[in-house]
């Protein structure tokens, strides 16, 4: 393997892909070849990469020859479509989507949690769902010291999470019902301006929408723990590209508000933001284009003995998406572990 990494983003015009640019710039990641692969819709198009324009290329057959890694945030279709063909041709799949999320042969990976699951990958590694991680980076460290029972979480999600067109149709439709016009929806099923809605994802049996279904099932991977109670209700709300999330934590022990502050403070990737005093706490627009996920407003559940009640706010394409996969190919990068597949994986 040589010092620099033929790197290909699958899903580069999009709100994420976008935003994987500027981290591998600023973060100095190593790029050798850099691959810029989208739908037909926008091939020949350009984008600037560090004062070099480079040309928007529609994915096919081809695409993934002599790439090491691939960055893929373009859907589970596309990923289902490609990710198979990219590990044949011996990349490593950084994958964005749902897709694979779940299949046992695929390591989850947020790198402040569970970074040893990388030398498990046979090509594929998922990039968890974005209010999943950015709940884990806030919950974790309690749960390393106090084993957590229950979490009940209420998420207040951004239009981001739904793409670039989302958040284009979020300002159309605010600028429309200012000017006294009906806001279209398009991408969205309802108007999200002004508004909120339940998440729009497809419904289950038990009434869990997948979102919600996702921050359950992905958590319980992540953190190694199948058993952990857990309870979602996934809202979007009119915000650009931050998410919120109040959560609720049960834990095996009482745990002061005072040590989870401690804890919280020094733990990797969080930053505490209280003011009492001002009554001041995280809020979207200052966790927008920060890699902190920002906690605060803790405290005692006061209807139960073992419980904590906290708030946070994290950037939904950064730490959320776009950061944490470039963690992870940092992560490929520094334990040695880019390497073709042992064999394709299914996806699940
Ligand atoms: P395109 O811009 O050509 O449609 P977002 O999540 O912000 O909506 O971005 C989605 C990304 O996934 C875009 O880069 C989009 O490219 C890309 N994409 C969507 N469908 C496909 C596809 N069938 N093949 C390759 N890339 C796709």
């Amino acid at each position: 393997m040589s010092a620099k990494i033929n790197v290909a983003i699958l899903g580069a015009t999009g709100a994420v892909g976008q935003e994987l640019l500027k981290l591998l710039k600023e973060r100095n990641f190593p790029v050798g070849r850099l691959k810029l692969l989208a739908s037909p819709r926008s091939a020949g198009s350009k984008i600037n990469f560090g004062g070099e324009e480079l040309v928007v290329e529609a994915v096919n057959e081809q695409s993934f020859t002599n790439i090491d890694i691939v960055l893929a945030s373009a859907g589970g279709s596309t990923s289902k479509a490609w990710a198979a063909k990219a590990v044949e041709a011996g990349a490593v799949v950084i994958d964005n989507s749902s897709a694979f999320r779940m299949n046992p042969d695929v390591p989850l990976i947020v790198p402040e949690i569970n970074p040893e699951a990388a030398a498990k990958h046979q090509g594929i590694i998922a990039n968890p769902n974005c209010t999943t991680i950015l709940m884990g980076m806030a919950i974790y460290p309690l749960h390393q010291i106090k084993p957590l029972e229950r979490i009940v979480v209420s998420t207040y999600q951004s239009a981001s999470g739904a793409g670039a067109r989302a958040m284009e149709e979020v300002k159309t439709q605010a600028r429309a019902i200012l000017d006294g016009q009906t806001p279209p929806a398009e991408i969205f099923p309802y108007p999200l301006a002004f508004n909120l809605f339940p998440h729009n994802s497809p419904l289950n049996p038990e009434g869990y929408c997948e979102e919600e279904m996702k921050m359950i099932n992905e958590t319980r991977k992540i953190f190694n723990a199948p058993e952990l109670r857990i309870s979602a209700t996934c809202v979007r709300v009119p915000v650009l590209r931050a998410h919120s999330e109040a959560v609720n934590l049960e834990f095996e022990q009482p745990f002061t508000v005072e040590q989870a502050r401690k804890i919280l403070a020094g733990a990797k990737g969080v930053k505490l933001v209280e003011d009492w005093q001002a009554n001041y706490f995280p809020m979207p627009i200052d966790a927008t284009s920060k890699d902190e996920v920002l906690v605060g407003r803790i405290r005692q559940d006061l209807s139960h003995p073992c419980g904590l009640e906290l708030w946070l706010c994290g950037d939904q394409i950064r730490k959320g998406a776009a950061l944490n996969a470039v963690q992870i190919a940092e992560l490929l990068l520094q334990k040695n572990l880019i390497k073709p597949a042992a064999s394709p994986v299914a996806a699940v």
